[in-house]
């Protein structure tokens, strides 16, 4: 069988296309924002039906701070009640929490909120969810370099991925087993450029304020679709060695 049947077991998605949906109703950007904290459960929800062990979500990017204050402002608000609303639900739900990304950049009140977020539902066992804030792929290659030779500083010089793949944000997930990006872009945006070696990637228009059940449900369905090689080759082998050795003999008399 050369479908991929199994539930992929990490999902990553970029959330892209809430500013198009708030100016095609010609309402405000943050409008957009506010309605897709709104999917973001109905997503958790699905995934937890589904038997999604990770879902990882693309909330801020590095490169985001180059938008209008304006924005970015709304924008930490936003994150800012969300932490404050949802972590007790998520705790209830025995989602464990966590956040990658360089946390360094936001208030004391955001770092606590994450802080004690990640510890009350450390030890929960159902899905975990982790949220990408102020988080780049560069970054992450970076600290993850930085972290490494801090702890093994007699690694400069020759290191091997496996001594480097334990200090990147990520080292507690198997690696995406599929990326969604809505919003109709066809591209990573500085996302988890370690960890997608091998990740199916599915791209769809639909704005992610609109990416209900359904949606999510199509993402999965083409993901069951994708034969996963890894740069291997999957087509059966039909004769073994012995055979092709005893036939080439055969035929040479
Ligand atoms: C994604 O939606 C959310 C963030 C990057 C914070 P956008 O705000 O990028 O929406 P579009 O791409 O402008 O429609
Ligand atoms: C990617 O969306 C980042 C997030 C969804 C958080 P952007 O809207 O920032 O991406 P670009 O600028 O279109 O590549
Ligand atoms: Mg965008």
């Amino acid at each position: 069988m050369s479908e991929t049947t199994k539930i992929p077991q990490h999902v990553a998605i970029i959330m892209d296309g809430n500013g198009r949906w708030a100016n095609n109703l010609s309402i405000p950007r943050i409008s957009g924002h506010k309605r897709g904290v709104e999917v973001v459960r109905i997503v958790v929800k699905s995934c937890i039906e589904q038997g999604v062990k990770y879902l990882t979500l693309f909330a801020f990017s590095s490169e985001n701070w180059s938008r209008p204050l304006n924005e970015i402002t709304l924008l930490i608000a936003l994150f800012t009640i969300t932490l404050e609303q949802e972590i007790i639900k998520l705790h209830k739900n025995n989602i464990r929490f966590k956040v990658i990304g360089d946390l360094s950049k936001f208030s004391p009140k955001i770092i606590k909120l994450i802080h004690d977020g990640e510890t009350l539902t450390a030890a929960n066992t159902g899905l975990t969810l982790t949220i990408a804030a102020n988080y780049g792929g560069r970054w992450d290659i970076i600290q993850a370099t930085l972290k490494m030779l801090e702890q093994r500083p007699e690694l400069i010089g020759h290191f091997e991925e496996k001594d480097l793949a334990q200090h990147f944000m990520m080292s507690y997930a198997p690696e995406p087993d599929l990326l969604i990006r809505t919003g109709g872009e066809q591209r990573i945006s500085n996302f988890l450029l370690w960890n997608l070696i091998y990740t199916e990637l599915y791209f769809t228009d639909t704005l992610w304020p609109d990416f209900k059940e359904d949606a999510f449900n199509l993402a999965i369905e083409s993901y069951f679709k994708r034969e996963r090689r890894f740069g291997k080759i999957n087509a059966p082998v039909k004769l073994s060695i012995t055979d092709m050795t005893q036939k080439i003999s055969k035929k040479m008399g």
